[in-house]
C-alpha cells in the first residue's frame, strides 16, 4: 500500500486499523473492544485487553530466542565508557530490580519517579517499574530541585531511583543532593530513595531512606511480568504547559505498545536486530518512546548515549557513534546538528567516518530550519526527514513514513499526516482553513492509541487545555497551515510555551519566578530567535518605584533564580529593564509584539495598545542592548 491507501484506512476504519496493529503484539488477554470511551466520554483504545511492556521489550525477544543479541548499547564519551548489553543480561538486571522494588513494598498501581543521568540503569529501572505495574515518572536531570518536587508533590512516589551524579560536559553534577533538597521541598515524601554509585567522585550525603541499588538488584530475585489493563498507566510524563504549574501526561501501555511498534516500522522504517538511535535523553517523550521502549519492542538495538553532540571531545562525536556501531536509522533534534555545523562548518570530520550503515535521519524536537536541512543533506546524502510530535502525542503525528512510502522531501514542511492522525487547519471560530492559510494545528478525534490518555489527576485541565477549544477535536498548542499537495508546515507555539534547544519550556513558569525577585514590580519572559538554540528566553522587567539596583546586579540574580528554580537548562541569560510593558487597555501584556520587535519581523501595533508611544520606547531600548548569543 502507498502512503495515501494506508492513511485513508487509517482514517475512514480506524478500529480495524488498529485491530490489526495490535495483533502484532503479544497480549496476556486479547483485546475484544478496540476502541470505546472511557467513564468521563474520552476515547479509548483496546479497553479489556491485558498486556505488558516490560514483556514486550525483552522477555517476549528471549523467548523468542534471541536472548543474545544486544538490546542497549551505552556508549558514554564523558566516562570513555562503551558497554554493551544482551536481552538476556537487561533482562536479568530488570527483573531483579523489579524484585527489589517489589521488596520496598512498591506495587502495581503505585509510582516511582525516576532521576537519572543517561545511564543504562535509568532504562533498567523504567523497565523494572513497568515490569511489575508500577507507573514511572522520569525527571530529566536538567532539572533543579524545585522542579522535581513539583513533580513529587504531583504524582506521589513511593520510591525515587536516582544515581550518585551526573556529567555535564566535563563538570560533575551530584545529583543525590539535588534529590534530598527535592524531598526536603515537598510536601510528600517517598519512602525510599535507591542510589545508584557511579564511584565518579560525586559526594553522596547518606540519608535514613536511602537503598544502595546494587545491593538491591544483586540481593533479590527475579521476579516475573504482571499483565496489566491496556489503559494502565505505563507512565505519566511532566512537560512545561501554559502555567507555571507542568503537566503531567498519563500514557497507557497497550496503544502506546501498539503504537510504537508500528513507528519503529512504518515510520521509521526500521527492522528488526537493526541498530537505532535516538539521541535524546530518558528525561524527555523521545527518550521514552524511542531509545526505551520502542527500539526495545522492535527488537532493535537502541544506543544510550552520555554525551552532547559538540565538546564531548569535539563536533566528530556523532559520526563516531554512528560509524562504530554501524547506526542504520538516527533521530536527533536540529539545535545538535547547528551546535556541530557551528563547531565544523565545512563537515571536516564527517568525512573521516564510514557512515554508510546509515539509512535516514530523522529530526524533532522544533522545526527543522532551511539552512540545516540543507548543511546535513549536502555533506551527509541520505534523507533527511523533520517529522513533527509532542509529549502529548508520544509518537509522531506528521512525518514522511520512511516504512510506507518515501514521499518527496519539502524544506520547512515536517510532511504529511502520520496514519491515524486527522490532521486539520482551524481559525479562531474553529472553521477549517483552506491550502496554505495559517490557524491552530487541530486533530480530529479520536487520536490514535498511544496518545494522552489524561493530565494525571487532573481530568478538568486536560479538558480546558486540549478538547475544549474545539469540541470534537485536540487542539495541539502549535499554528501550521497544510499547501496544496497536503504537506504541512509547523510554524510555532500558539501559547506561552517556547522550545530551547528543542527542550520545551515554559515562559509564564519563568515570569513567575522572575516576579518573585524584590526589586521586580512586574515582568514578562518571551521566547526570542536563536541561530543555535532555536529560541532561547528574554526577561523585561520593570522595577519597583525607588528600587535602584544595578541592572548588572539585578540581572545575574534573576538568572540564577531562574537557575535555581528550574535548572540551568531553562537558559535564560538576558534580561533587559525597562519603564513599561506595552499592554492593551485591559492589561493583557502583548507577549507577541515584542517577541516580533526583537526578533526584527514585521509588525502590527495592535488597534487595542493603551499606549502607542511604548512602541517606540522598547524599539530604541531593544537597539541599544545587545541580546543573545549570538546577536
Ligand atoms: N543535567 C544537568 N545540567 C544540564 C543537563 C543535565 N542533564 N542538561 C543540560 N544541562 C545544563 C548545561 O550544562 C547548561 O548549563 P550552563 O548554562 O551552566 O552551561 C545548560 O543546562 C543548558 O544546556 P543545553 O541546553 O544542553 O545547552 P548547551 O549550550 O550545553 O548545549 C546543545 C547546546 C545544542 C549542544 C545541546 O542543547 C543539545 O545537544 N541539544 C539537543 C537536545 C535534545 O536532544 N533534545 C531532545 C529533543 S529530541
Ligand atoms: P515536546 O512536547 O517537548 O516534544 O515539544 C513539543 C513541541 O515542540 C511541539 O508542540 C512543537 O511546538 C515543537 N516541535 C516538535 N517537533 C517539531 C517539528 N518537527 N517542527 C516544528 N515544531 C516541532
Amino acid at each position: 500500500m502507498n502512503y495515501k491507501e494506508i492513511y485513508n484506512k487509517s482514517i475512514e476504519n480506524p478500529e480495524d486499523f488498529w485491530k490489526e496493529q495490535a495483533n502484532q503484539l503479544e497480549w496476556y488477554k486479547n483485546p475484544s473492544i478496540i476502541l470505546s470511551k472511557d467513564e468521563k466520554e474520552y476515547p479509548l483504545w483496546f479497553a479489556d485487553g491485558e498486556i505488558n511492556a516490560c514483556y514486550l521489550a525483552l522477555d517476549k525477544h528471549i523467548q523468542d530466542g534471541f536472548g543474545e543479541n544486544i538490546a542497549i548499547i551505552y556508549d558514554s564519551p564523558v566516562t570513555q565508557t562503551v558497554k554493551k548489553f544482551t536481552y538476556n543480561e537487561v533482562k536479568t538486571e530488570v527483573a531483579k530490580l523489579a524484585g527489589g522494588l517489589l521488596s520496598l513494598g512498591l506495587k502495581k498501581g503505585n509510582t516511582a519517579v525516576i532521576y537519572m543521568p543517561m545511564i543504562p540503569q535509568a532504562a533498567f529501572a523504567m523497565l523494572a517499574c513497568a515490569r511489575i505495574g508500577v507507573t514511572h515518572s522520569v525527571v530529566f536531570g536538567g532539572f533543579a530541585p524545585h522542579e522535581l518536587a513539583i513533580r513529587i508533590d504531583d504524582c506521589k512516589p513511593k520510591v525515587i531511583l536516582t544515581a550518585s551524579s551526573g556529567i555535564e560536559v566535563d563538570r560533575l553534577i551530584a545529583y543525590k543532593p539535588l534529590v534530598d533538597e527535592a524531598i526536603e521541598l515537598a510536601e510528600h515524601k517517598p519512602k525510599k530513595v535507591v542510589v545508584l554509585n557511579r564511584k565518579l567522585g560525586a559526594r553522596i550525603p547518606f540519608k535514613k531512606y536511602d537503598v544502595d541499588y546494587d545491593a538491591l538488584v544483586y540481593g533479590s530475585e527475579e521476579t516475573p511480568c504482571v499483565p496489566v489493563e491496556a489503559s494502565h498507566p505505563l507512565y505519566v510524563l511532566y512537560t512545561s504547559g501554559t502555567t507555571g504549574k507542568p503537566k503531567g501526561i498519563v500514557r497507557d501501555t497497550g496503544g502506546y505498545a501498539t503504537a510504537l511498534n508500528y513507528s519503529m516500522q512504518y515510520i521509521y522504517g526500521v527492522k528488526p536486530d537493526e541498530i537505532f538511535w535516538a539521541a535524546s535523553d530518558v528525561g524527555w517523550v523521545v527518550g521514552h518512546s524511542f531509545i526505551v521502549y520502542g527500539p526495545l519492542i522492535n527488537r532493535n538495538t537502541t544506543i544510550l548515549f552520555e554525551g552532547k553532540p559538540i565538546k564531548t571531545p569535539d563536533a566528530s562525536t556523532f559520526w563516531r557513534v554512528i560509524a562504530e556501531h554501524k547506526v542504520n536509522v538516527m533521530f536527533t533534534a536540529p539545535t545538535a546538528i547547528r551546535a556541530i555545523k557551528k563547531e565544523d562548518p565545512n563537515g571536516e570530520f564527517i568525512k573521516q567516518y564510514d557512515l554508510s550503515s546509515l539509512r535516514t535521519q530523522f529530526l524533532a524536537g522544533e522545526r527543522c530550519d532551511i539552512a540545516t536541512l540543507e548543511w546535513y543533506q549536502q555533506h551527509i546524502p541520505i534523507p533527511a526527514i523533520d517529522h513533527w510530535w509532542q509529549t502529548e502525542s508520544g509518537w509522531p503525528m506528521i512525518a514522511n513514513m520512511m516504512g510506507v512510502e518515501f514521499l518527496p522531501i519539502k524544506p520547512g514542511s515536517a510532511g504529511k499526516a502520520v496514519t491515524g492522525y486527522n490532521i486539520q487547519i482551524f481559525n479562531e471560530k474553529g472553521e477549517e482553513l483552506g491550502p496554505n492559510e495559517e490557524g491552530y494545528v487541530v486533530i480530529k478525534l479520536p487520536l490514535p492509541p498511544g496518545t494522552m490518555l489524561d493530565l494525571w489527576k487532573d481530568n478538568a485541565r486536560f479538558k480546558s487545555g486540549y478538547l475544549n477549544k474545539f469540541p470534537g477535536y485536540y487542539f495541539s498548542g502549535d499554528g501550521g497551515f497544510k499547501d496544496q499537495d497536503d504537506y504541512i508546515f509547523i510554524t510555532g507555539r500558539v501559547d506561552d510555551v517556547i522550545n530551547v534547544a528543542g527542550h520545551r519550556l515554559s515562559t509564564a513558569e519563568m515570569e513567575e519566578i522572575v516576579s518573585s525577585h524584590h526589586a521586580v514590580a512586574e515582568c514578562a519572559v518571551i521566547g526570542i530567535n536563536d541561530e543555535l538554540k532555536g529560541q532561547i528566553p528574554l526577561a523585561l522587567v520593570v522595577t519597583k518605584s525607588g528600587e535602584n539596583m544595578e541592572h548588572f546586579q539585578l540581572q545575574q540574580e534573576v538568572v540564577q533564580l531562574v537557575r535555581q528554580q528550574i535548572g540551568a537548562v531553562a537558559s535564560l541569560r538576558d534580561v533587559i529593564t525597562v519603564q513599561r510593558l506595552p499592554k492593551t487597555r485591559s492589561g493583557k501584556i502583548l507577549r507577541k509584539l515584542m517577541r516580533s520587535i526583537v526578533d526584527g519581523e514585521n509588525f502590527q501595533i495592535p488597534s487595542t495598545i493603551d499606549d502607542e508611544e511604548i512602541v517606540n520606547e522598547l524599539i530604541t531600548n531593544f537597539s541599544t542592548t545587545k541580546i543573545g548569543s549570538f546577536k
